[in-house]
């Protein structure tokens, strides 16, 4: 029989759960693992499209710290840890590099030990938050502390804002979270489709509406809104596997994500 840590409900799936699934880790349980299979049933393609949208974390966080100057993120929406995790990949190039991971999920807590092993001159800190509440995160004292909100700030929704329902209104989140953001600050994100392979994506939603998960596929307009009116950076907002990939992808459209990277003028 399956153990729950503390504060985790194993009787609903939950989608950093899934994820961990999909991306080959352990800290998944039998319900998380029905509706992931389920997932991969309509979409044959989604522990690929899982790993494209971690290669998308590795080089926007790659680039904005070794090109756009970057040297303190805030990210929400972190998942269950997977090496390399962002403030890997950032400290490696800059040591000095700050990271705030927030997420709402209590097996991300318990994981978060593994999130906040920093180098002697950086620091990441985690916070058990929820992106609908943007002021409780942004007034969050850990955060005041760790980030300083006069400098730019690399601003990382990877793969979260899909679980928010239209009602939530995740465009005001966002907008509130760009405001709180100084001149020269950086969003990345990614969001799955249903662009380019209707027919998969739908049925996948189906799947995880009739196990009681929200998830939403959107438009590519819908997405581009998320960046309101900051400048979008090449190659703009563009299928996960195109944005500046190591290797060309032969079919960049095999992940049914857009990504995008724009600064804040
Ligand atoms: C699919 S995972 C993405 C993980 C990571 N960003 C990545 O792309 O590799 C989505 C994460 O968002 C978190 N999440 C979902 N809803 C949230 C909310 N309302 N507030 C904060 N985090 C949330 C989930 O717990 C999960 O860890």
């Amino acid at each position: 029989m399956e153990v729950a840590p503390p504060g985790v409900n194993i009787n609903v799936p939950h989608s950093a759960r899934i994820y961990d699934y999909w991306l080959g880790g352990k800290d998944n349980f039998a319900v998380d693992r029905a509706v992931g299979e389920a997932i991969i049933k309509a979409i044959p393609a989604m522990r690929y499209m899982a790993g494209e949208n971690r290669k998308f974390v590795h080089r926007a966080a790659r680039d904005l710290v070794a090109k756009e100057g970057i040297r303190q993120f805030l990210d929400i929406g972190t998942g269950i840890p997977t090496r390399p995790n962002l403030h890997e990949v950032a400290q490696r190039i800059a040591p000095e590099t700050r990271v705030v991971y927030v997420d709402n999920d209590p097996i991300v807590l318990v994981h978060a030990r593994a999130l906040m092993i920093s180098t002697e001159e950086g620091r990441s800190e985690y916070i058990s938050a929820d992106i609908r509440q943007p002021r409780s995160i942004l007034t969050e004292p850990l955060l005041t502390r760790t980030l300083d909100l006069t400098k730019p700030v690399g601003l990382t929704l990877i793969a979260i804002l899909m679980l928010l329902s239209d009602e939530d209104n995740p465009w005001s989140l966002v907008d509130e979270l760009r405001d709180a953001m100084p001149s020269g600050s950086i969003l990345a994100l990614t969001h799955p489709t249903a662009d380019f392979n209707p027919a998969e994506v739908n049925q996948a939603v189906a799947a995880a509406t009739s196990a009681g998960m929200t998830l939403v596929a959107r438009t590519r307009e819908a997405v581009q809104r998320f960046f309101g009116d900051w400048e979008m950076l090449e190659p703009g907002l563009v299928p996960v596997s195109a944005w500046r990939p190591d290797e060309p992808a032969e079919n960049p459209e095999a992940a049914y994500y857009w990504a995008g990277v724009a600064r804040k003028p």
